[in-house]
């Protein structure tokens, strides 16, 4: 199912590497009172295994939106969406759930921790749904160790600092073992030290497991982080930059 692509020439990472996800002409309308207002005028881009590709752009251009529909937690009015080649916008619930919990782990600005769970317990949830190899719980402290939490294992959210919600955020998203970790303004609600530590993560994590993350933010020094930025302004691609530089 994997299409394979030439190496680009002159990139610093010149191996090559399977496209992992093809955004084909989405576009998102929604009704507004009697009028359909156009939140996403016709994207497309692909996604190749290993990268970290950021989505920047202004406030309601649309990347919390494109986020919820490549990550399969909303439709688009038309378009596709394949991973490893398979669309997923036209898959049953059943069968998009399962590809939710198996390939795609999120991880949102508000963190999004169940607040009467503790950390470990978060991190177990996606483990229950489905089926995956050995203990929930051996597992969940497996990451939270990764992310530098074996500490705080029966803390509750409340019992815990926004940076170290978000990490435990991220372990959950790494639970299944997903191919995709897709992040929304991971950095959004933390001071600058929390949002670099949380970054410092995302690269340590990138080394030792090659996920593919795509991450929509508005700090800048998340998105320097990237091997390319997509930029989106009022619902369409205004530009694609690399990290050597290089505009498409
Ligand atoms: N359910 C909805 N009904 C109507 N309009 C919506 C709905 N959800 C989003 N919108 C509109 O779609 C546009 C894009 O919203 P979206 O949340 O994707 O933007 P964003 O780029 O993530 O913004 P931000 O940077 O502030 O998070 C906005 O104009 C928003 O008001
Ligand atoms: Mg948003």
């Amino acid at each position: 199912m994997h299409t394979t692509v030439p190496p680009e020439t002159g990139q610093a990472q010149s191996t090559e590497r399977t496209v992992v996800m093809d955004v084909l002409n989405i576009t998102k309308n929604l009704p507004l009172g009697r009028e359909r207002i156009e939140i996403l005028k016709g994207i497309s881009f692909q996604i190749r295994s290993g990268e970290f590709v950021s989505i920047v752009g202004p406030s309601g251009s649309g990347k919390s939106t494109l986020l919820g529909i490549i990550a399969g937690l909303d439709n688009p009015t038309t378009g596709q969406v394949l991973i490893d080649g398979v669309d997923i916008t036209r898959m049953s619930e059943g069968k998009l759930a399962a590809v939710r919990n198996s390939e795609i782990g999120m991880v949102f600005q508000a963190f999004n921790l169940i607040p009467t769970l503790t950390a470990q317990e978060n991190v177990e949830v996606p483990l229950y749904v489905g089926k995956h190899k050995g203990s929930p719980s051996a597992r969940a402290q497996e990451l939270l160790a990764l992310v530098g939490l074996t500490h705080r294992l029966d803390h509750r959210p409340n019992q815990l600092s926004g940076g170290e919600q978000q990490r435990v955020a991220i372990a959950r998203a790494l639970a299944t073992d997903p191919a995709f970790v897709i992040a929304d303004e991971p950095t959004g609600n933390l001071d600058a030290r929390n949002g670099e530590n949380v970054l410092e993560l995302i690269a340590q994590l990138r080394t030792q497991t090659g996920k593919t993350f795509i991450i929509a933010t508005h700090d800048p020094v998340v998105a320097s982080h990237a091997d390319r930025t997509i930029r989106i302004v009022d619902g369409k691609i205004t530009e694609i930059e690399h990290s050597n530089g290089s505009f498409t």
